[in-house]
């Protein structure tokens, strides 16, 4: 803010929250901060704030969604004799010349930032005016964590087999880290493909549309980057403060390590993953990866949030791999290749509970239970059989 706002800028601040931004904005400097929010209880407590600093003169609090503000239009208050400024709503006197706001979500698109700083742009903003952040990239990771896979996978207890457990395995949802109390740099993870740059965003001409919002999704094609089972996709933003991108903030867990704040305001998005030659099983297949072999990752927006999922693995070839591994692999290929399992999640997840219904209702004999155990290819060299943790429907579900 230091190094955009002059003297005679007009701030608009979406948002307001404690009103913070609105008073940097203050203090660097504006001529004056317009501070948009739409929650009640959250207007009055930044009011409070920013009279207790003594900044009210140059801030002006507006209660309302940013959508519904306009720029108040002088020539239609002039024709109004009465002085009624009928249904304009709630109005700022100009158009800003600087928009600062921290609308971000554990997603970037999380609170809708490319939709309200699309409008703003359009109605509330001038032609030049400067934009704080002024880009930002959503990015995505499959990772490998024996943590993860212990504290979602079930395996057995004092000498009990319960593998058959891991057919509540979610990998359809995508879940908030910071709801479960867990910092993903503690989860002791690898990442096992490069980053997947699902969108990226400039904040000065972009809107949602630049995420993948196709109905079906985008397909990101990642190699890996070592040998070993994949447990989830993870999800992590950059946004930069400026359009020299000096400053930037980054939700990337490796950048977010002994940040307690930054974890538990934002933290990271994560689903689980698993093979899609197992999709349409009742039990999850553990994705088992080479180093430099490929996979597609379909990435899909509903417009705030997102949904991951492997579609298609590629046959991983070498020269010495005989004739018949290389036909197995043509084999995985043609099974696991998008349109063939075009299913979306919802429907796997149908999909799947219309197979558990099959599987599950009639009381299966020990045999059927056994083969279907020894069916499951769960990769759980890393779950030590201990007996000393019970299982608690936390620890067996994602
Ligand atoms: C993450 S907080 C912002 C924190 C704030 N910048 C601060 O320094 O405390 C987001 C706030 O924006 C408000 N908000 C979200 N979208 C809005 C919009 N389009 N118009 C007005 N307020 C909005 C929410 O009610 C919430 O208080």
């Amino acid at each position: 803010m230091k190094k955009l706002i002059t003297p005679n800028d007009i701030v608009l601040d979406i948002g307001a929250g404690s009103g913070l931004l609105s008073m940097l904005a203050a203090k660097a400097g504006a001529k004056h901060v317009y501070s948009i929010e739409a929650s009640n209880a959250f207007a009055t407590i930044a009011k409070k704030i920013i009279d207790t600093n003594g900044l009210g003169k140059q801030i002006t609090i507006i209660k309302d969604m940013s959508t519904h503000v306009t720029v108040k239009d002088n020539k239609k208050r002039k024709r109004n004799k009465k002085g009624r400024n009928r249904k304009q709503g709630r109005t700022i006197p100009q158009k800003a010349t600087v928009l600062v706001a921290e609308l971000l979500g554990t997603l970037l698109n999380g609170e809708s930032t490319l939709r309200y700083y699309q409008d703003a742009r359009q109605r509330l903003l001038t032609k030049n005016a400067k934009i704080i952040p002024a880009s930002g990239a959503q990015y995505a990771v499959l990772i490998n964590s024996d943590m993860l896979h212990k504290i979602t996978s079930s395996k057995s207890y004092h000498g009990l087999d319960l593998r058959y457990f891991n057919t509540f395995r979610d990998s359809v949802s995508l879940l908030f880290t910071k709801h479960y109390g867990v910092c993903m740099n503690t989860l002791n993870y690898k990442e096992m493909t490069e980053h997947i740059t699902v969108y990226e965003a400039d904040l000065y001409k972009d809107g949602p549309e630049v995420q993948p919002m196709n109905e079906r999704g985008r397909i990101y094609t990642v190699t890996a980057l070592e040998d070993g089972s994949v447990q989830a996709i993870v999800f992590f933003w950059t946004v930069w403060m400026d359009k020299e991108k000096q400053y930037k903030i980054s939700t990337n867990p490796k950048d977010t390590i002994g940040n307690l704040p930054r974890n538990m305001n934002w933290g990271q998005a994560v689903q689980l993953v698993e093979d899609p030659a197992g999709w349409t099983h009742p039990e999850p297949k553990i994705l088992h990866l080479r180093k430099g072999q490929k996979v597609d990752v379909k990435i899909i927006s509903d417009g705030v949030s997102l949904r991951a999922r492997v579609v298609r693995v590629y046959p991983q070839m070498s020269a010495k791999e005989p004739e018949e591994k290389k036909a197995e692999a043509t084999a995985t290929q043609v099974s696991t290749q998008p349109e063939a399992t075009a299913t979306q999640p919802e429907e796997k997840s149908q999909s799947r509970k219309a197979r558990k219904s099959v599987d599950l209702t009639p009381t299966p004999s020990t045999n059927t239970i056994q083969n279907d155990i020894n069916k499951l290819d769960i990769d759980d060299s890393s779950v030590k059989p201990s007996g000393a943790e019970p299982m608690t429907s936390e620890s067996s579900q994602s």
